[in-house]
């Protein structure tokens, strides 16, 4: 059988540089070799460009700083002629909010996972919740306000009370991303959130359960069965999420009731669909600990992909091994464009 040649595309701008490398040395290893002839493009922290050969043990970061161009002329050329489908395992900024999906979609390639669009909106928490607010799906009240604004303080502590969560629109990781109790704690937080982005969503706090859903597919995508995330720290914070030596748990299945499992696999489903996601999206909940009420608070279009993380391990809750789930994804990403 000829193989089919696939481009991983790894490293890149974000926090999740060093996530990304880890993530796809494991692929890499347990990709089908039957099926599949890959190809390594390494994008370092500034978004320069390299071939590699393997993704060594040793590899934690890349830095090509005496690199002329940022995608050199021969990058551009083995992309279009050396791969017939692309895997961009980036997340964050660069990776997971459209702007390398576009580059794929103007160089003519396939790739797996969500394209441009999907991948812009699902990044920008204050255009997710307006969409997901429209369709019925229940979020978290919330603010979106840009750096010259005037704010009504007052306001939000009567609409939202504390705690809130200040937020900058366009990140991920838990980056730049505050919990604050007071008038003080919010003020800081606002200005805290402005040095990662022009735009800061504040939102009504819930003491709440964390719950998941995978989801697969391009024109009929299925949900997997729900799992709980029980952090570490506070709250899933940059910290809990990547150096607490696995102490923040995953719970497959969650012990939640059936018609909670089935409200949420049908709001993951919705929220996919009207969002334009293809691919991959991880759908994640907020269960308010008191009412049982579910909000839906984020969609992420390339969710952590360890063998370990939320989504493989939902994944294969169902059956679906973690070298099933890299083919399906690459199928689903030759499938779609
Ligand atoms: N409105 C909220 N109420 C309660 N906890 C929240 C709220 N917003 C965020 N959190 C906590 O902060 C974490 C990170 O927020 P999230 O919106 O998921 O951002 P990111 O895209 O960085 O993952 C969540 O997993 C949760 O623990
Ligand atoms: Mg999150």
């Amino acid at each position: 059988m000829k193989k089919i040649k696939v481009g991983l595309v790894f490293g890149g701008q974000s926090e999740e540089h060093e996530i990304s490398i880890m993530t796809s040395r494991e692929i890499v290893k347990a990709i089908d070799k039957d099926k599949y002839e890959i190809h390594l493009y390494g994008i370092d922290r500034k978004g320069y460009w390299k071939v590699f050969d393997e993704i060594g043990d040793d590899l934690k970061t890349l830095n090509f700083d005496r690199q002329k161009d940022k995608i050199p002329g021969s990058i551009i050329e083995s992309l279009q002629n050396d791969v017939e489908v692309l895997f961009p395992l980036l997340h964050g900024p660069y990776g997971e909010d459209g702007k390398i999906q576009g580059l794929f979609d103007m160089l003519g390639i396939p790739f797996a996972g969500c394209g441009l669009m999907s991948s812009a909106l699902c990044m920008d928490k204050d255009y997710t919740k307006k969409l997901l607010d429209k369709i019925g799906i229940p979020v978290t009240k919330s603010v979106t306000i840009l750096k010259n604004d005037v704010i009504d303080f007052e306001k939000m502590e009567m609409e939202m009370g504390y705690p809130m969560f200040v937020k900058p629109v366009n990140l991920g990781s838990s980056i730049g991303i505050s919990k604050v109790r007071n008038l003080k704690e919010l003020v800081n937080g606002i200005n805290d959130a402005f040095r990662y982005d022009f735009k800061v969503i504040v939102e009504e706090g819930i003491d709440a359960r964390e719950l998941e859903c995978a989801v697969l597919g391009n024109e009929n995508p299925q949900a997997s069965t729900i799992g709980e995330i029980i952090p570490s720290h506070e709250f899933y914070d940059y910290e809990a999420k990547y150096f607490d030596d696995g102490k923040s748990q995953l719970i497959i299945p969650a012990g939640v009731s059936q018609k909670h499992i089935e409200m949420i696999k049908e709001y993951s489903i919705k929220a996919y669909v009207e969002l334009g996601c293809s691919g991959l999206s991880r759908v994640d909940f907020f269960m308010d600990k008191k009412t049982g009420k579910i909000y839906l608070n984020e969609i992420n279009t390339m969710p952590g992909f360890t063998p370990f993380s939320m989504y493989p391990q939902l994944w294969k809750h169902e059956g679906v091994s973690y070298t099933d789930l890299i083919d399906r994804l690459i199928q689903l990403g030759l499938k779609e464009r």
